[in-house]
């Protein structure tokens, strides 16, 4: 059991709170903006070392507060183990300390996966693979960086000379993005695919990976290379860079019908489920590590087959999970351990 117990101040709408978590499920009850998430989030960024929920890390310190604290301790395997992360407000600053544990999220907004916009499914990616590959998060950073060079030079008629100097290291950060994020897509679709196919009575579900504004999949940089020189008369007009990661996609097909268009919610949270669920073995398998699992308000929203390959799955021996209601009732057989959130307040529940 990774963590047992974890410390909060100012995050959020969490002024204060200790609580210490059960081995198995600890269940979060709570109305509608009481701070549900924000405490799942809360251990989300301890085991991960990051956050999935913000645009800017200054956003999860509490209003009118200038740093965050989380801290955490547990077991990892036989080890004790202990977690520190603070945000600074001004200058923004982040620390970080303690291992990283894998993590799997279900939340109402998984139905955007298949249907949302192209950048919810390379931050699907990102989040799953830079945490556990730091030759992969530090190329993210790295190529965004370059990509906003590049694209200055581009709008500019007078920093035209400088496009090629950044186009070398565009590629090779690019190339790496690339080949992980298509490896990792095409393992995790194998494993999503049985679990579909046994959560939707049959139906297929096949995927393609789309490499951002590139003719065919980019297997090397001399692809990629090719590619970028092709697309270059377009880009001096268009004025930003339209090769690369930043504009990959993937599209779902069920049956051979492109899900964005055809598939209705169901099904849409369907192959979410299963893509997620598929994440779990996959990052087990990757890191060699039980995965957490935060169930953020997501059993309403199933129907109870779905339901119960969920809760199947979290009660795993040796599975770590938080989850989160607006009532205890679905929950409250599962485990003893119940808290209640009110104002960002959490307090034991009372039955
Ligand atoms: N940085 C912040 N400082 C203070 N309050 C914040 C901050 N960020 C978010 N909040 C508040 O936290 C509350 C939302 O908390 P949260 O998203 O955890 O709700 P929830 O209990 O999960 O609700 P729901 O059931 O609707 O999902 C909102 O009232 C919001 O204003
Ligand atoms: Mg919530």
């Amino acid at each position: 059991m990774p963590v047992e117990r974890i410390d909060i101040a100012h995050f959020r709408n969490i002024t204060e709170a200790s609580l210490t978590l059960a081995p198995h499920l600890t269940l979060v009850v709570g109305a509608n903006g009481q701070g549900k998430t924000n405490l799942l989030e809360a251990l989300y960024v301890i085991l991960q070392g990051r956050d999935f929920r913000v645009a800017s890390e200054r956003d999860a310190i509490q209003l009118h507060e200038s740093v965050a604290t989380l801290t955490a301790e547990g077991r990892l395997g036989d080890h004790p183990v202990k977690w520190r992360h603070a945000i600074q407000r001004q200058p923004l600053r982040r620390l970080h300390s303690g291992p990283v544990v894998p993590v799997v999220l279900f939340s109402p907004e998984d139905v955007t996966l298949a249907k949302g916009s192209p950048e919810v499914r390379r931050r699907f990616l990102d989040l799953l693979l830079a945490p556990h590959d730091p030759h992969y998060a530090r190329s993210l950073k790295a190529y965004h960086r370059v990509l906003l060079q590049r694209n200055r030079a581009l709008k500019e008629a007078q920093y035209h000379g400088l496009i090629d100097d950044f186009t070398p290291l565009l590629i090779r950060e690019g190339t790496y993005i690339w080949r992980r994020r298509s490896e990792a897509f095409q393992e995790l679709l194998a494993l999503a695919k049985p679990l579909h196919h046994e959560l939707a009575g049959g139906e297929d579900l096949t995927a393609s990976y789309h490499f951002g504004g590139a003719a065919h999949p980019v297997a090397g940089e001399e692809t990629y290379r090719a590619e970028m020189q092709r697309r270059r008369p377009d880009e001096i007009v268009r004025q930003v860079t339209l090769v690369g990661p930043h504009r990959d996609d993937l599209e779902f097909f069920l049956n051979g019908q492109p899900a964005a268009g055809f598939a209705s919610q169901g099904q849409l949270r369907t192959i979410a489920l299963s893509l997620k669920l598929a994440t779990y073995d996959w990052l087990a398998k990757e890191t060699g590590m039980t995965p957490v699992v935060l169930l953020d308000d997501v059993l309403s929203e199933l129907d109870s087959a779905r339901r119960s390959r969920l809760l199947e799955l979290v009660a795993q021996p040796g599975q770590q999970t938080l989850v989160t209601d607006t009532e205890a009732r679905n929950f409250e057989a599962l485990t003893p351990l119940i808290y209640h959130v009110g104002n960002g307040v959490i307090t034991p529940w009372e039955r």
